[in-house]
């Protein structure tokens, strides 16, 4: 195996560039997810990714588990991608106008995605939950839209409530959700017409929109929780959800930013066979490059027309992010989409190989996952299956001990609980193994 042993391992060279970097950007990155935080006393600097694997400043060899936050559904530098993302620069950047590409992209996704009507790209799944916000406000007239407790949906004021663990004391009484808002500096009324409800709970869903009649514009939801580790809808919910909101004039908007192009080629609409309103993407639609999109019913998109609910953005529709979106989803849909089987197959023998893992040692944790997605959770628990669980009954420090850990190791994974690792198109059955032998003496090393 090409990663080094404990011994030998070192980070000196992260630590003298985020000494050097604290300097000048804050907590010396881009984002607070990617700082002490998360990584303890400073953040690994990563140098190169190929396939599975990524290298450090110091020369470390990771099997990499966190793909890029999910935005790399083929690995690193896959080289159709690569040369895709070469051909759209070496043509030029951006010609301020329609381009074909655009076309070819948009027709994609409508064979891909089943409500697929018309599309709009963007840039982040951030903007592209923005500008639907709007789009439901404008084309319903009602002010309200319904998000749930422990789904992230970027860092736009209106959603920002409820995405963060908090102590289970602070939440309130699930029928009235104490709202506290996980930023300072929000617009002073952004939350005023945020109504905050628990998932995976129809009557609490029921209640929230019987008291508020006639002004709830949009339920928003993630397809399967994936900012609370990984936790899955509840048979029949996510349908029961659609029908509910149906039936109050209420669009139903599914995020799925996440879980697009990951864990079915339709996501989460085929997955569980829904039929949202309007649906949003990013991360693995760029393999690695910022794209979004948002699409779905033609009568409720149409509203962006002329601009009569604006949307604009200098880089939508970034020639070289959808060349590598075109290279990407090409290569994902290939043969009947038989990569979807394959990374379903790795992942299957992965959870399994965790799972036995931590019974074999006493250690009390679960994998839950859905598709290629998943997360080890410290629990006494047999089942994680809301916000409230994860933050009164998941041991949060105990897994990032063991994510940090396993650097030593040569496995990457997130060492934030409230995120997932990924099966992708670039592991192996000996990246699993690799990773199982791993964490055992992880789990041996931490006692
Ligand atoms: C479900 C979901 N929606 C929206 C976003 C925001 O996407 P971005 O980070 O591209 O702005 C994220 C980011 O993690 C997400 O997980």
């Amino acid at each position: 195996m090409a990663t080094k042993s404990t011994a030998a391992f070192c980070t000196e060279q992260s630590k003298r560039l985020y000494q050097r970097a604290n300097r000048i950007l804050i907590e010396g990155g881009s984002s607070p997810s990617r700082g002490p935080a998360n990584y303890g006393e400073y953040p690994i600097f990563m140098q190169r990714g190929q396939g599975s694997r990524l290298f450090d400043v110091d020369g470390n060899e990771y099997i990499d588990w966190m793909m890029g936050f999910g935005a790399l559904p083929l690995g690193h530098a896959d080289p159709e991608v690569t040369q895709a993302i070469a051909e759209g620069a070496a043509t030029g950047a951006h010609f301020a106008t329609a381009t074909a590409i655009e076309l070819e992209v948009a027709e994609l996704l409508q064979q891909i995605v089943p409500n697929a009507e018309v599309v709009r790209f963007a840039n982040t799944g951030t903007e592209a939950v923005m500008a639907v916000l709007r789009l439901a406000r404008a084309s319903t007239g009602r002010p309200k839209i319904l998000k749930f407790e422990g789904h992230y949906h970027g860092w736009y004021d209106d959603v920002l409530v409820a995405s963060n663990p908090l102590p289970p004391t602070a939440l309130g009484w699930p029928s009235d959700p104490v709202r506290i808002a996980d930023s300072s500096g929000l617009n002073r009324h952004a939350l005023d017409d945020t109504i905050v409800v628990p998932w995976n709970d129809l009557v609490s869903l029921e209640r929230a929109i019987q008291n508020h009649p006639g002004q709830i514009a949009a339920v928003i939801t993630e397809g399967v929780m994936a900012n609370m580790g990984v936790i899955p809808p509840d048979d029949g919910y996510l349908e029961d959800l659609q029908k509910l909101a149906r039936h109050h004039g209420i669009l139903f908007i599914l995020d799925e930013t996440v879980t697009g192009f990951r864990i079915a080629p339709g996501g989460c609409q085929e997955y569980y066979k829904l039929s949202p309103d309007i649906v949003t993407f990013g991360k693995a639609l760029g393999c690695g490059l910022p794209v979004a999109a948002f699409a779905g019913r033609a009568e409720v998109m149409g509203a962006l027309a002329s601009g009569g609910v604006l949307h604009y953005g200098t880089h939508n529709a970034s020639r070289i992010g959808l060349h590598a979106a075109r290279a990407g989803l090409g290569k994902l849909t290939r043969n009947g989409g038989a990569l979807f089987k394959q990374i379903r197959e790795l992942a299957d023998h992965f959870a399994s190989g965790m799972t036995e893992l931590f019974r074999r040692k006493g250690t009390p944790a679960i994998v839950q996952r859905v598709g290629p997605m998943f997360q080890i959770m410290f629990t006494e628990q047999k089942r994680i299956r809301d916000y409230r669980q994860f933050c009164q009954h998941v041991d949060r420090k105990r897994y990032q001990r063991l994510s940090l850990k396993l650097f030593e190791y040569g496995v990457y994974t997130s060492p934030a609980a409230t995120l997932h690792s990924i099966v992708t198109a670039a592991h192996s059955t000996e990246d699993v193994k690799q990773t199982l032998r791993a964490m055992e003496r992880a789990l041996e090393a931490l006692g």
